[in-house]
């Protein structure tokens, strides 16, 4: 289905690719990626067979995280191209049934938007309860609200005498959606742009729009859904369009507050809790935890069984925030990049490939903080280093866990920049480009594009990967992921070898039908015990 058909399920049928359009394809040799070079892509994509594009943001923008931070959200950043370039990439992309989700970014604007300089000219002026403003207490901050991104969460503004809340960098102060004028005005920008005929949002960190400052709660405030039901009303209603709304607080006893059918709110969130799971509980991402299989599985089951009756999952291994796929829950090698996209892409929801990954790219070794680009990297490395932290450690985390891992150039082909950009690039091209590039990939017939594209394919021709019933076996074995999907009188057995070892095991299934996709040879029958190739993995219909 694409998001031109009239059914209004179209988005769970479909692969959802996101763009990161900084990294992505440069057309003008100034060393960023850009809308031109992305509608020059296009045709890559279509033959992946992807249904749309998450386009991460190109509006006007300082740049100050990468477009995350935006001082007009109807127009765009001269380095990425122009509003024409924008319209022609929604027409170009719906002639090859390809849907641009775009990239809401609403809990914060940049200090730059004319709202936040006007709210600066003092108190009294209208814009000023678009964010959030506080008088110091004793003298400092209201409270001890730390950012995201390292430090206190409020910034002073001495010509008026009182703080601003940033929940990300100083320069994205959070907007202030208990005032309805803001509100208002941000329906009107996505009216403004679906009736420009784009398919969606992703809509970012959306989980803390509802917040309230002064009892301290962000995340999941009583606000939330009844704003998300308010912008429904006036944005989403009655167009077919998909939305999915980043949430880091959400929950499977959650879930289906934001996609139930009832729910009138979106399509699907993005959970993290198969990410989070991973790291320190207290030091975070910086400190990573050692690989837990049977932990993962746990979330990926409970996240399945939410939302078996109502709701829709989203399904995910990276973005532009996260490590390289392939790096974190795989070893690197082709084998493990196919073996984790047929254990993702065969779960019950819509799948989503971050560029890259469907080419088996992996994360960056940088060896030097000058290396590294992001604004969260950068202010925690000067943090934890100034608190006595080891550099080598925290550039050691950085390289397991750090944003930037995501972010070096797509690799086209293995020559200069890796045919990313004839300039030079924002961010260092990964030297495995040689190895691991588009080119490459597209020409190998049983390699990891191949993989993915299978898999983009076969989820529009055979439903039980659509609406199947999820049923998790061997939950707690340590190196095997195993499930059966069911729809129909049909049933789906999907199974693999998680470690870069080889296995022998009883799934305790007996199973005679058609290999639908396989790393290595195809098998048709299950039958007694098993055994495993390094990263095998399959999948058999019957
Ligand atoms: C989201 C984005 C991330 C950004 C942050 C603030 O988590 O994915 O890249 O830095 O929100 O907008």
């Amino acid at each position: 289905m694409t998001p031109y058909s009239p059914d209004p399920d179209w988005w769970k049928s479909a692969t959802g690719y996101q763009i990161y359009p900084r990294s992505f394809a440069c057309s003008n040799g100034d060393g960023i990626g850009d809308i031109p070079g992305i509608i020059g892509k296009l045709d890559y994509l279509a033959d992946l067979g992807i249904g749309f594009i998450w386009l991460s943001p190109v509006f006007s923008s300082p740049q100050a995280d990468n477009g995350y931070d935006i001082s007009d959200y109807q127009d765009i950043a001269p380095e990425f191209g122009t509003l024409a370039d924008m319209d022609r990439l929604i027409l170009e992309a719906k002639a090859r049934g390809i849907g641009i989700v775009m990239d809401l970014v609403v809990n914060h604007s940049s200090d730059e938007h004319h709202w936040f300089r006007s709210a600066l000219q003092g108190r009294e002026v209208p814009y000023r309860d678009f964010y959030i403003w506080r008088d110091p207490v004793n003298g400092g901050a209201p409270n001890d609200q730390q950012s995201y991104f390292g430090g206190s969460a409020w910034e002073y503004d001495r010509a008026s005498g009182q703080f601003y809340l940033h929940l990300f960098d100083k320069k994205q102060p959070d907007l202030n959606w208990q005032n309805p004028s803001l509100r208002r005005a941000i329906y009107q920008m996505m009216n403004w742009w679906l009736d420009r005929g784009i398919a969606g949002f992703r809509m970012d960190v959306i989980d803390l729009i509802g917040k309230d400052p002064d009892a301290q709660i962000f995340a999941d405030a009583p606000d939330l859904h009844p704003f998300l039901r308010e912008m429904h009303e006036a944005t989403l209603k009655g167009r077919n369009v998909v939305t999915v709304g980043e949430a880091w607080s959400a929950t499977p006893a959650g879930a289906l507050l934001y996609s139930g059918r009832d729910a009138g709110e979106l399509s699907m969130v993005f959970q993290f809790e198969h990410v989070s799971q991973q790291w320190d509980p207290v030091i975070g991402k910086w400190a990573p935890k050692p690989f837990d299989l049977v932990a993962l599985k746990r979330v990926f089951n409970r996240w399945q069984a939410a939302t078996a009756q109502d709701g829709w999952n989203s399904l995910f291994w990276g973005n532009h925030d996260l490590p390289r796929a392939v790096s974190k829950y795989g070893d690197g090698s082709e084998d493990s990049a196919k073996m984790l996209a047929i254990v993702l892409h065969l779960m019950k929801g819509t799948p989503y490939i971050y560029q890259g990954e469907e080419i088996g790219m992996t994360n960056a070794a940088f060896s030097a903080i000058t290396q590294f680009r992001d604004v969260e990297t950068v202010n925690f490395y000067a943090i934890r280093t100034a608190k006595g932290m080891d550099p080598q450690a925290f550039i050691q985390g950085a390289n397991e866990n750090g944003r930037d891992n995501a972010r070096t150039p797509m690799q086209w082909t293995s020559g200069t920049q890796a045919g990313f950009t004839t300039g030079t690039p924002w961010i260092e091209v990964n030297p495995n480009h040689t190895a691991i590039n588009a080119k490459a990939a597209q020409s190998k017939p049983d390699g990891v594009f191949a993989t993915y594209k299978s898999l983009a394919h076969l989820r529009k021709s055979h439903p039980i990967i659509v609406a199947g019933t999820y049923t998790p076996l061997l939950e707690y074995h340590p190196k095997v992921v195993a499930y059966l999907r069911k729809h129909q009188g049909q049933c789906l057995a999907v199974i693999a070898n998680f470690t870069g070892d080889p296995v022998t095991f009883d799934p305790n299934l007996t199973l005679q039908g058609d290999s639908l996709i396989a790393t290595h040879t195809a098998r048709t029958a299950l039958n007694g015990p098993l055994t495993l190739a390094p990263h095998e993995a399959f999948a058999i219909l019957g």
